[in-house]
């Protein structure tokens, strides 16, 4: 079937930690944006309209892979030019998958401002289907108290040469504080948790409860016991979760920063926040728990999951890419990010576009600029990315149009040891035989990953970190997978998107 969503973006008053009310962009005058829900096989259809006054914007889904339709994946200049203010676009894509997914904004710093939403396929084929008796979806995010146009000037200063991040006020919890999930007993929830944050990575457990894990970001796992999980940006869980029998008590749920990512701490902020498993209403036990109680040294390791449908690790791989991460500051003071010493910036023309005119030239990256940083992959080629982190820093790395197999992941490492992967050393734990898969990992400080993904959708994928101020860094590097069969593929056509002509006038009202 044919499911049809109108989507306004609209700046909104909203005030969701109860501390602080300001400006945030909602969708259709209302903040919270919708949860979009479709069943799996569907085909759908967003009428987008831009009606910000004051900038471009653009929709991004995601974690979908486009397959056959690279040009509805949304990042601005990549594949398509931004809406621009009181412009209007339609996506236009069938949903082949299934589990948890999000929408946000994609055009620089523009989704922590509020533009960010739920995606779920429900597929009445899970394996887990019969599981569960109630279906609840639960996004986690931090908070700021300032808007991006205010952060982002400030952070991506020469008065900041050390790249310290904005450090967010609070933790949301279903875009709000200190809520209460109301439970019945002896019943069994599907829990769908998506970090829709823009920073910090969050520790989340609920008090005296195991759950089981058995999605990551799309993929069903197989059943795995946990009580702690540690979720980055841009990743989701679904959690099985099977309440008690009595209503004798209720139960703090707690999410924590990981305060690792935080460059400085101030006094006043709360790591820890508590919600609550709400048993009974009638009790008076909702503030005796104290999260902070929880021991949080060893979080569940995805890199463990199994995915349910068991396939086995890719081939060698027929093209490698090795990646250097670091930061460092430019001639103007700023502090940047760099893959192999190349930081990202925008071209002037989206890179998909350039893949459609640019005829036999396509399949040289150099066509597409050196600060994109391209490469280019062959159709069906196996794929292995090797990340290395000269930094200190926790970084969740996302790919468009794909998920892949994370074979290989280290410890960190201290501040003075970055430990690149070495493929010859004897230290490495053997390739797992059923790799864990998901859209979005993460990399620990001064450590290495190896990934691996088949080029089996042709389209032009960022790969980059999901933490929206090292996005703005320039910590993105751009895939141009098949770009033959993207040219004869005749629906990937941007006549259906507005020209560029706009870019420059992102202050014009409507
Ligand atoms: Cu959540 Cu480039 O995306």
């Amino acid at each position: 079937k044919t499911v049809t969503y109108n989507l306004t973006a609209t700046w909104v008053q909203a005030n969701p930690d109860g501390c602080h009310e300001r400006r945030v962009i909602g969708v259709n005058n209302v903040w919270p944006p919708p949860t979009i829900e479709v069943d799996k096989g569907d085909t759908l259809v967003v009428h987008f309209t831009n009606g910000l006054d004051d900038r471009n914007s653009t929709i991004h889904w995601h974690g979908l892979y486009q397959n056959g339709t690279a040009d509805m994946d949304g990042p601005s200049m990549v594949s398509q030019c931004p809406v621009a203010p009181g412009a209007s676009v339609v996506y236009n894509f069938t949903v082949n998958q299934n589990g948890t997914y999000w929408y946000h904004a994609h055009v620089p710093s523009q989704y922590p401002d509020g533009f960010r939403g739920a995606f779920i396929v429900h597929d009445k084929e899970a394996y887990f289907a019969d599981m569960y008796d109630e279906e609840l979806v639960l996004p986690l995010s931090e908070w700021y108290h300032d808007e991006m146009q205010v952060l982002v000037p400030k952070f991506m200063s020469l008065y900041n040469p050390s790249g310290a991040e904005p450090i967010p006020q609070n933790l949301l919890f279903n875009e709000t504080m200190n809520s209460t999930i109301h439970v019945k007993p002896n019943t069994t929830y599907l829990i769908r948790l998506i970090n829709i944050g823009a920073f910090v990575s969050q520790y989340f457990w609920i008090e005296d409860h195991d759950f089981q894990i058995v999605e990551v970001d799309g993929v069903y796992t197989e059943p795995s016991t946990a009580d702690l999980i540690y979720i980055t940006a841009a990743q989701r869980y679904s959690i099985l979760l099977t309440t008690k029998n009595t209503t004798d008590k209720n139960y703090a749920i707690g999410t924590r920063m990981d305060d690792n990512m935080l460059d400085l701490i101030p006094e006043d902020l709360l790591l820890n926040q508590t919600n609550w498993l709400g048993y009974n209403d009638d009790k008076s036990d909702y503030h005796n728990a104290d999260p902070s109680l929880k021991d949080l040294t060893a979080p569940f390791d995805d890199f463990y999951l199994v995915p349910h449908d068991k396939q086995g690790i890719l081939p060698e791989p027929d093209h490698e890419i090795v990646v250097d991460v670091s930061m460092d500051n430019l001639d103007d003071g700023v502090n940047y990010a760099f893959f192999n010493n190349i930081t990202y910036t925008r071209p002037k023309v989206p890179t998909l576009y350039t893949v459609l005119s640019a005829g036999d030239d396509a399949t040289n990256s150099l066509v597409y600029g050196e600060f994109t940083h391209t490469v280019v992959l062959e159709h069906m080629d196996v794929i292995q990315i090797v990340v290395n982190n000269a930094d200190t820093g926790t970084h969740p790395f996302h790919l468009h149009g794909h998920e892949f197999q994370v074979i290989n992941r280290s410890p960190s490492y201290g501040d003075d040891d970055p430990t690149p992967y070495d493929p010859e050393s004897s230290d490495n734990p053997p390739f797992p035989d059923i790799p864990m898969r998901r859209d979005t990992v993460y990399l620990r400080p001064s450590g290495h990953m190896v990934l691996r993904f088949r080029a089996d959708n042709p389209g032009v994928w960022l790969f980059h970190c999901h933490i929206e101020w090292h996005l703005e860094q320039g910590l993105v590097l751009t895939f141009v997978e098949a770009p033959k069969i993207i040219q004869e593929q005749t629906n990937v056509r941007p006549d259906h998107w507005a020209a560029c002509a706009d870019l420059s006038v992102p202050t014009t009202g409507n």
